[in-house]
């Protein structure tokens, strides 16, 4: 495994609608397992493919629960209900974080490293996580929906709670 350069904002793959995957094989994997690797090394609970320089349908998210990692490969957002506001930051702008309101539940259809065609529901955090990954998937960046920044003595607060 590797840990991959992050491209960080502004970066124009970070702004494109990216590609379906079409083949599932060993670079598939060795892809999945490097994000992996990249994801883990940066403490952070998602990973989109643009934000390590490919234009494919691609992200994984972990949350640290129980839930583990979640491969997601050509997600495509099914259902949301509901409504939560939280703080958000991203891994292409270090440093940034704001408030984002997203759904509160997600229905997401999705395929894993073996192609098979999967789904999987979320509330809360995960939900979050998982519909700031798609985002990415569709050059929708988090900035776009911020409400308010956070400056870093609220996020010591934010933090704390
Ligand atoms: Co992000």
């Amino acid at each position: 495994m590797a840990i991959l350069p992050i491209v960080t904002y502004p970066n124009e793959i970070l702004e494109v609608e990216c590609r379906k995957v079409t083949i599932f094989d060993k670079k598939l994997k060795k892809f999945l397992d490097d994000m992996y690797e990249t994801m883990i090394a940066a403490d952070g609970v998602g990973l989109a493919a643009p934000q390590v320089g490919k234009e494919t349908s691609i992200a994984i998210v972990d949350i640290g629960d129980e839930t583990g990692t979640i491969e997601l490969i050509n997600p495509e957002v099914l259902e949301v209900k509901g409504e939560q506001t939280d703080l958000e930051g991203c891994l292409s702008f270090p440093g940034l974080y704001g408030e984002v309101s997203r759904p509160e539940f997600v229905k997401v259809s999705f395929q894993d490293r073996k192609g098979r065609n999967l789904l999987v529901e979320a509330e809360g955090f995960l939900a979050r996580a998982i519909l700031h990954e798609i985002d990415h998937l569709h050059g929708i960046l988090f900035t776009s929906k911020v409400t308010r920044y956070i400056e870093e003595d609220e996020l010591e607060r934010y933090e704390n709670e």
